[in-house]
């Protein structure tokens, strides 16, 4: 095979390593806004890290799906305060926000101007984005998704590459069972939909493999609470994070944005539901290239691979099917009809259709 022309670009420093929070001293900010969930400030990680700066501001009221007024809410309360740095530490909500709310601290307007008015960001704050699960990749990606008026929009922009990104699997560490496996599933999913996206090269294909062997020798550990597991997911969730950076994510993560803005369904679950029936409806359009994942895994055949996926959310007491999340079947073609609505569904191999998406919900109904 011969692959088309195409480009790498992922500016952000990454720093790994238990412990690696400390590296946040060395960064010389004075006043930097740290963006959080409330979970993070009952870590007592707040306290180590403001113990780092000699002043600092805290917004600790992340919620999962940032909406759009949520974010003009902060820039509004922290646009005057001389601000000089902003530091995202959670999930993906959590780091999301940051990236908005750097670029909006240096430009005028609301981030519904910028989400879908087409306005561009040029300028930012210095922003460090530091995970505390194992999953959204969000560290290392130019893609912040923001609920406006009840679905979840991604945008890309330049400006949303961090400048560094501390990913300290010790942070992981207290993550509940559930939080670890959906996000854990987030990170498989997006190494998959990077190795397969028709926008893929060469480089996102190592990262996703790389990323995807991790993942299956270590998120039923991780899940259990192993250490050693919990670093190799840090890990692997910022090289899935890597590859996608690049090639952005298919049909999956198309397909969860109505669950999760319909029924609430967390991210890494809404995309891991459709994984298994995706993995067996793409195989036909890529079969030798998903032949060489399938050899290096080591897994037999397609028809495993999707069993594997669907095992490793039953490992973890997470329901399969879309009736347990309250899906009404009659609510199929509306999901199938705003999952076409997504750009990025255009990426998947062997151009899925509206039918192609109906299908595969009804399977998983
Ligand atoms: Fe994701």
């Amino acid at each position: 095979m011969e692959y088309p022309p195409f480009q790498i670009w992922n500016p952000v420093k990454v720093v790994y390593g238990v412990g690696r929070i400390d590296t946040l001293k060395e960064l010389g900010y004075k006043k930097p806004l740290v963006i959080c969930d409330p979970i993070v400030t009952k870590l007592g990680l707040i306290e180590k890290i403001k113990s780092f700066f000699n002043e600092m501001y805290i917004f600790s009221e992340i919620e999962p799906n940032p909406s759009c007024e949520l974010i003009d809410k902060i820039v509004t309360s922290y646009r005057n305060q001389n601000v000089d740095s902003v530091i995202g530490i959670g999930g993906g909500s959590s780091l999301d926000t940051a990236k908005a709310v750097s670029g909006l601290l240096e430009n005028e307007g609301s981030i519904v101007d910028y989400l879908v008015g087409g306005k561009k960001f040029n300028v930012r704050k210095p922003l460090v984005l530091i995970p505390t699960t194992a999953g959204t990749g969000s560290e290392v990606t130019n893609v912040g998704v923001y609920t406006y008026r009840g679905l979840k929009k991604p945008m890309t922009s330049d400006m949303f590459w961090a400048d560094m990104a501390i990913v300290d699997p010790e942070l992981t560490y207290s993550m509940p069972v559930r939080v670890t496996a959906s996000t854990g599933l987030d990170a498989f999913t997006h190494a998959i939909e990077g190795f397969w996206a028709k926008s893929s090269q060469p480089y996102t294909e190592g990262l996703a493999l790389t990323s995807l062997k991790m993942i299956f020798e270590n998120l039923k550990n991780s899940i259990n609470g192993d250490k050693v597991a919990r670093n190799n997911m840090a890990l692997a969730a910022t090289i899935a994070g890597i590859a996608f950076s690049q090639t952005r994510t298919t049909a999956a993560h198309a397909i969860s944005f109505p669950l999760t803005s319909f029924y609430g369904i967390e991210h890494g679950i809404a995309v891991a539901l459709t994984l298994p029936q995706l993995v067996l409806w793409t195989y036909p359009h890529i079969k030798s290239k998903m032949d060489g994942l399938l050899r290096y895994l080591d897994i037999d055949n397609v028809e495993t691979l999707a069993e594997m996926i669907e095992k490793l959310m039953i490992i973890a007491n997470i329901p399969t099917r879309l009736r347990d999340y309250g899906v009404k079947e009659e609510d199929i073609e509306k999901i199938a009809k705003i999952s076409m609505e997504a750009n990025i569904i255009k990426l998947t191999p062997g151009d899925i259709t509206y039918d192609d998406v109906v299908g595969i919900l009804r399977k998983i109904f």
